[in-house]
């Protein structure tokens, strides 16, 4: 079976339809630049022209990087424009589709379902814990392989500042420290604090930087969890996307 998937991103809004047996794209992404302002309407056009691309009539699942009650209403915005909170999405995005059915969920619990279903996290029962580093952090939390949604952990405080203003990738680019300064102390830093909270046995590393493990993770030091790059890499969301589109 088949559903489309569409990744809401910082800097671009990515989609494909996705083979659900195969956990992978049927189709190779598309991709548009995220509309500065990124308002409710102008990335709903972007999102629009994904779909488009593809002349999709089926059932489409989206990322957005805020929190996502559900499948609909968005609760924050942070690195997008503070217009989307308290919209309601799916309704927006159905229209805007013109008609489609629309589930909204958030971008780092998509990844987080894709990994769990088809990539690192697979078979992983106990505490896990994905995050996603790009412009923010993203953060997927499992119990044997359920979600607790909207986790937010790129939100915990750490040295009096947001953590993920500290950690993120985009925090490392901003800032023109090497993979080696960002990963062992900010990163380190960072995972042993959340492992302080949650003591998880997996921490599944997803965000654009997965595709650079080898950069990062030999630098990061004394987290009792193991520490695994995301398999699916940059389509994670996508695919995650229409997982939940599909009821997973
Ligand atoms: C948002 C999260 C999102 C993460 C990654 C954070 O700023 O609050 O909801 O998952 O960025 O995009």
């Amino acid at each position: 079976m088949q559903i489309f998937g569409v990744d809401i991103g910082g800097s671009g809004i990515k989609g494909a339809p996705v083979d659900l047996d195969k956990g992978d794209l049927a189709q190779e992404r598309h991709k548009v630049l995220t509309p500065h302002p990124a308002t409710p309407d102008s990335v709903a056009d972007g999102v629009k022209q994904v779909v488009d691309h593809f002349g999709w009539t089926g059932p489409v699942g989206v990322t957005f990087p805020g929190v996502v009650t559900d499948g609909a209403a968005i609760r924050t915005a942070a690195n997008v424009d503070d217009s989307w909170i308290d919209t309601d999405a799916r309704a927006l995005l159905g229209e805007r589709l013109g008609g489609l059915p629309v589930t909204v969920v958030n971008d780092a619990d998509a990844a987080g379902v894709a990994e769990m279903h088809f990539g690192a996290g697979r078979d992983r029962r106990g505490t896990v814990i994905l995050l996603t580093f790009g412009t923010g952090i993203g953060s997927a939390v499992f119990s044997d392989g359920v979600l607790v949604p909207n986790t937010e952990l790129g939100h915990l405080e750490l040295d009096g500042h947001d953590a993920e203003k500290r950690a993120s990738s985009k925090a490392r680019e901003d800032h023109d420290m090497t993979w080696e300064h960002w990963a062992a102390h900010r990163v380190r830093q960072y995972l042993a604090h959340v492992e302080m909270l949650f003591s998880p046995e997996l921490f599944i590393i997803g965000g654009g930087v997965s595709r650079k493990s080898h950069k990062f993770l030999p630098h990061i030091e004394g987290i009792k969890a193991e520490i695994v790059p995301a398999q699916l890499q940059n389509n994670a969301g996508i695919v995650g996307a229409a997982m939940r589109a599909a009821g997973h």
